[in-house]
């Protein structure tokens, strides 16, 4: 257990990547955490996001200019129905070209809004979305090459989740903002005058950047209300490259029911939860004695055999807070049990027949490399992210055996199209946060992962694989292959 009292002891030295244990806010006031609009799109089959320049106010000093979808910051929780049709409305009324990709949205290439789908400025891309996987959490961010790390990092990015509305027969909390919430995490950093900055050190450049303050849905310091019952989190690492490592500040257990790509046949009981960028996990947590606790992270600083070189970075410090939760008796507890059944799957493809590849993630290390331009500092299977070259060729229906090695820090692993068993990670079994269906892995090493195409995607428009930190993906440790 972890007191507010060791987090300020533990604080001191300069260390740059170091968190504050709660901010210091112009108004000093207990601040209830807001969700993102919910966009319900499962009776219509029709939604709308606008890209658009706002101004937020993060820390009550001064405003910053951010983008959002419909708002100034960040975009609304979009609710799809599962086994329906959708049509996407996107507009950019900003000045810079963007994308909207759809992580998680098993979906044909001619839709997924990757870097070859750029929207102008001034311009509406109607993609048809055909939306036929089972429930689950997924999110939707800008993809621009080379611009996808400023532009989430300034907002471009919300949750959306597949619903199929059976989650009352489940027995899950889905009472939107009340037992159901939506969790953005995300880290920032600000200048004196409290704007949001996001000047790359070195650091950054090499190893993804780190903020120093913790912001949940785009907001510092708040709390989230629940009732004194069960309550579903719905995370997403929103943030640039930061990993967290979580855990309850009383060590109260986390119930994981979902992973990236759905919900889990039953909950699987951990003590933490390592979530890496780009990656989704839906945990229950009991808050049913009525105790008002946090959730904490670790430090996780992901840096690998650099941590000495790139100075500062190394600092293990004790963990700090990412949200304090407060439970609220007049809100309606509506479950109180953990159900045993969740109706999802673990994933069991068949390897006989798949075709083996070998995907390694490359940082150049050689002599000069701080001189590099970032198109020549990072690579897969060494060579550089190239728009015109595809990579590889895949056969509809097919399924693939990828070994995925990671070289001097931790990546997280994206394959766009598709969702994937995770086999083994460094020889052993995966870990159980592991074992469901997965879009994104934490490649901590080396792992081996299956997964068969069933969406189709053409030499012009095809799916990306990439590490969701968004400096390395922006820098070139990206490809693309075609599904036909
Ligand atoms: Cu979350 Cu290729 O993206
Ligand atoms: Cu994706
Ligand atoms: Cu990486």
């Amino acid at each position: 257990m972890t007191t507010r009292r060791e987090f300020l002891g533990g604080l001191g030295g300069g260390a740059i990547a170091a968190f504050l244990p709660r901010p210091i806010l112009a108004q000093q006031v207990a601040r209830p955490l807001q969700m993102p609009p919910l966009l319900d799109a499962t009776a219509s089959g029709r939604f709308q996001l606008a890209a658009q320049s706002g101004q937020t106010d993060f820390l009550g000093r001064s405003a910053s200019e951010t983008w959002g979808f419909n708002q100034a910051f960040l975009g609304p929780t979009v609710r799809i129905a599962s086994g329906s049709t959708v049509q996407a409305e996107v507009e950019n009324h900003l000045r810079d070209a963007i994308s909207v990709h759809w992580h998680g949205l098993v979906a044909p290439g001619e839709v997924d809004g990757g870097p070859h789908q750029p929207v102008a400025p001034g311009d509406r891309w109607t993609p048809v979305l055909p939306v036929s996987q089972p429930a689950a959490t997924i999110w939707y961010h800008s993809h621009i090459h080379g611009q996808t790390a400023p532009q989430v990092h300034k907002g471009l990015a919300g949750v959306m989740q597949i619903s199929d509305g059976r989650d009352g027969e489940r027995g899950l909390p889905s009472d939107y903002g009340i037992d159901d919430l939506t969790i953005v995490l995300q880290d920032r950093r600000f200048d004196r005058a409290g704007r949001m900055d996001y000047a790359l050190s070195m650091p950054d450049r090499m190893m993804g950047f780190l903020g120093d303050t913790m912001v949940v849905n785009g907001q510092i310091g708040a709390t989230a209300e629940v009732p004194k019952g069960i309550v579903r989190l719905r995370l997403l690492n929103g943030s640039n490259s930061r990993i967290y490592d979580l855990s309850m500040s009383d060590g109260r257990p986390i119930h994981l029911i979902a992973t990236d790509s759905g919900l889990l046949d039953r909950p699987i009981e951990l003590d933490n939860l390592t979530i890496a960028t780009g990656e989704r996990y839906e945990i229950l947590v009991d808050f049913s004695d009525g105790a008002d606790v946090s959730l904490l992270s670790q430090q996780s600083m992901n840096t690998g055999m650099m941590g000495g070189m790139m100075g500062g970075r190394q600092a293990s410090g004790p963990p700090f807070e990412v949200l304090p939760f407060a439970v609220r008796a007049d809100l309606p507890a509506r479950i109180t049990a953990l159900p045993d059944d969740l109706g999802g799957s673990r994933p069991s493809l068949d390897p006989a027949g798949a075709t083996r590849r070998g995907v390694t993630l490359d940082m150049g290390m050689g002599p000069g490399m701080m001189m590099r331009q970032n198109g020549d500092r990072f690579a897969i299977n060494g060579r550089p992210f190239d728009m015109t070259r595809t990579d590889f060729k895949v056969g509809l229906g097919h399924t693939e055996h990828w070994s995925i090695s990671a070289n001097m820090m931790m990546h997280p692993f994206h394959v766009h199209g598709v969702k994937f068993q995770v086999l083994s990670e460094n020889g052993r079994a995966p870990r159980p946060q592991n074992t469901g269906w997965k879009d994104t892995i934490l490649i901590d090493g080396q792992a081996e992962i299956l997964m068969q195409f069933d969406q189709p995607a053409s030499e012009a428009l095809p799916f990306m694989f990439h590490c969701h930190i968004l400096e390395h993906e922006d820098g070139g440790m990206m490809g693309q292959f075609s599904v036909s």
